[in-house]
């Protein structure tokens, strides 16, 4: 069977500038991926561009999704094939709530995907249902379903309704952008909790995250340094404990001396 996400010498320029300058990266399903760097190395760059944002244009290389390329896709297909990004600074949409926000993605799947029978809208009752049970693992009070999304959240509600997006749209590739950025310390155990239980063999996760703490919860089997728009090392777990040890510096080094 094809790789989940396959990731070829990709070069990304945002308004002009290469940003993304070559890299290679394969996500399977049941895989969890840590992406680690300094600021600006092109972390979120990477993300964007997975998810398709119009504004990062790929200049070279190839981005494969179960072996087809997905450069043509807009943003809105990529979602409905199964490939999500909680953002790093999720949006306020006033006007919609979370509930009919949720609501219209999940059909907007449904309809997608189609041929398995499940093309018709959810029902009501089923959809409400699935929605407060996932609030109640993610600790969300249901009061959020009515409210206008990510108006007025706090930073750590944003955060947490962007895993209740994942846990309800349940994709197959999943890029978490410094989700755990700005949450406390029960909400980091929380959201991962929550992201953990998403977690099996139909799941691929890139978990990007300047902080090992959040690796605690959400064990990654592969850690990745970003710099300068390419992956400076790649190692295990044990990477990251390095690197909160260490900082970047060596790995700087490490690069321009050509290892
Ligand atoms: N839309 C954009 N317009 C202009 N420059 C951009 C845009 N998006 C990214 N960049 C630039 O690309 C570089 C990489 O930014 P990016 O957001 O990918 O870094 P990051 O690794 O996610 O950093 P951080 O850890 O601070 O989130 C930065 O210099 C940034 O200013
Ligand atoms: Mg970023």
């Amino acid at each position: 069977m094809a790789n989940e996400l396959v990731i070829k010498n990709l070069h990304v320029e945002v308004e002009g500038k290469e940003i993304i300058k070559g890299i290679d990266l394969t996500v399977n399903k049941g895989e969890v991926h840590a992406i680690m760097g300094p600021n600006g190395s092109g972390k979120s760059t990477l993300a964007n561009t997975l998810a398709g944002h119009p504004k990062y244009a790929v200049t070279q290389g190839d981005i494969l999704y179960k072996g087809e390329s997905i450069l043509e896709w807009k943003a809105d297909q990529r979602a409905q094939k199964g490939i999500f990004l909680a953002f790093q600074y999720p949006m306020a949409i006033p006007g919609v709530t979370v509930a009919s926000f949720l609501r219209t993605a999940v059909n907007a799947k449904r309809k997608a995907l189609g041929a398995n029978g499940s093309s018709k809208p959810i029902a009501i009752p089923e959809f409400r249902k699935m929605v407060l049970q996932k609030m109640e693992t993610l600790k969300l009070d249901p009061a959020f379903a009515t409210r206008y999304l990510n108006d007025g959240f706090s930073g750590g509600e944003k955060k947490r309704v962007e895993i209740l997006q994942m846990a309800v749209l349940n994709p197959e590739i999943a890029i978490l952008d410094e989700t755990d950025s700005g949450l406390d310390i029960d909400a980091v155990r929380i959201v991962s909790e929550g992201v953990n239980a998403l977690i099996g063999p139909n799941l691929g996760i890139l978990v990007i995250t300047h902080y090992q703490r959040i690796l605690n919860y959400i064990h990654p089997n592969f850690v990745h340094v970003l710099v300068d728009g390419k992956i400076a090392i790649s190692g295990g777990a044990e990477l990251a404990l390095q690197l909160e040890e260490k900082g970047y510096d060596w790995v700087r080094e490490e690069v321009s001396s050509g290892k």
